[in-house]
């Protein structure tokens, strides 16, 4: 085992889109109360990626900081998870790999389980630094989530990905205890692949999540975690921010506990920040709720915090962090909190006409309108090709 025997997240950065849609657009648009976005779901604006915006340029975005900061010199795995691939054969971390300069010597591979895809990427990332101590493995959670137009699932749509770099010795948090698991054949949400927008049965999904928090936790105590009431607060997978709540409720219950508001806005108020404006980011949602806590005002140093990671489908597993005195000298929060607040206010026409938005498949080059100002752009395609640019 490495050092001290310690492995976490040692940095952590996120990016999001070039347009945001407010939720109060959506709701004149279609004629829903607005309460029924802002509290019913909890969902205030959604990331809209721009024609040029994908989940390689939002991955390459989230991780180039960790770069910076740290070079490259240590990385030699990358995993990139994802649930809205653009290629069925190669890797999206294979462009973020050349889009970042990385090192040849540098294993990349795309994994994918709907929204719990960037779990399994940690868990693999520890297990490949307790086998190589000196290697950080970089993972990357990056999503654009699209339902139909006009469907229920609509007002839950968002984008965004996170990059955590793990490593020994994380100035971050440090991955604790052993992890609860869950896994049942459900058909709550999925995407074949000849759609663009997932299919969903959304009272199907909640339940199949709160039986996975059941089954996580169960499972949890089973392998001899930490007891509830350790825990200063909970991250949960975010498709909407009331999820979170509804899914502390279910654990709070399922634990025989006192279900209060109050005290489940204790556990999950803090994590649901960036997740109320940027939308459902699938795989990175749980880490922007991560993110999120570690980023708001409370010292948390040396509390533990809970993580689910819920994927539809379903497969769940829940896990402990410890946060690391000094953590904060860490942060990246006025990072994060620029990502946000740099996004341009799309109107509903041209959320619109962005959404139906999509490239010609005939194998002719086909150059992407400039939407995007970020450091990486989609250019277009070229012969089937799909072509990146750095600024
Ligand atoms: P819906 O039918 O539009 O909404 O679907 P609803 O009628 O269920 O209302 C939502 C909430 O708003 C309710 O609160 C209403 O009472 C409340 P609740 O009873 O649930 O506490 N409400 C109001 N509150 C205040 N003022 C008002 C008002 N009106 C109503 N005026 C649904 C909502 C989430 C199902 C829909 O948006 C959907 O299908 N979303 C996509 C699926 C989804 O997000 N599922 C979540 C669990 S599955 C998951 O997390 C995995 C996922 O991320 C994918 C992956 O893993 O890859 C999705």
């Amino acid at each position: 085992m490495a050092g001290d025997g310690v492995i976490g997240i040692h940095d952590l950065s996120f990016a999001t889109t070039e347009f945001v849609l407010p939720h109060t657009a959506l709701a004149a648009h279609n004629g829903t109360e607005i309460g029924k976005y802002h509290h019913g779901i909890g969902q205030r604006s959604m990331s809209v990626a721009a024609a040029d915006e994908d989940i390689v340029t939002l991955g390459a975005a989230a991780a180039e900081p960790l770069t910076v900061r740290h070079g490259t010199d240590r990385i030699r795995t990358v995993v990139l998870a994802t649930e809205s691939s653009i290629d069925q054969a190669k890797s999206a971390g294979v462009y973020v790999h050349s889009l970042l300069g990385l090192p040849s010597a540098t294993r990349v591979v795309e994994l994918k389980q709907a929204c719990y895809g960037a779990t399994a990427a940690v868990q693999f990332a520890i297990g490949l630094v307790h086998r190589d101590p000196a290697q950080q493995v970089l993972v990357i959670a990056s999503d654009v989530s699209k339902y139909e137009l006009d469907s229920p699932g609509e007002a839950t749509q968002g984008a965004a990905a996170v990059a955590l770099l793990v490593g020994t010795d994380p100035a971050l948090v440090r991955i604790d205890g052993p992890s609860g698991l869950f896994t049942a054949d459900v058909m709550d949400f999925w995407r074949p692949n000849y759609r663009d927008a997932a299919l969903v049965d959304g009272q199907e999904s909640i339940a199949a999540y709160l039986q996975a928090v059941e089954g996580t936790w169960k499972d949890y105590t089973e392998q001899g975690g930490h007891p509830l009431d350790e825990f200063s607060a909970f991250c949960y997978h975010q498709p909407f921010t009331r999820m979170a709540h509804k899914a502390h409720r279910h654990l709070l219950n399922t634990c025989g506990q006192d279900t209060d508001e109050a005290g489940i806005n204790r556990a999950v108020g803090r994590t649901t920040a960036y997740n109320a404006v940027i939308g459902n980011s699938y795989t990175a949602s749980v880490y922007l709720g991560l993110a999120a806590l570690l980023d708001q005002a409370d010292d948390l140093s040396g509390r533990s915090v809970g993580l689910l990671s819920y994927g539809s489908g379903s497969v769940a597993e829940f896990f402990a962090g410890r946060v690391v005195p000094g953590y904060r000298e860490h942060l990246r929060t006025e990072a994060h909190r620029a990502a946000v607040d740099r996004r341009r206010t799309l109107d509903y026409a041209a959320y619109r006409e962005l959404h139906e938005w999509s490239f010609p498949t005939d194998g002719s080059n086909h150059p992407t309108p400039a939407q995007s100002t970020g450091s990486f752009r989609f250019a277009g395609l070229r012969g089937h090709k799909r072509v990146y640019e750095r600024r």
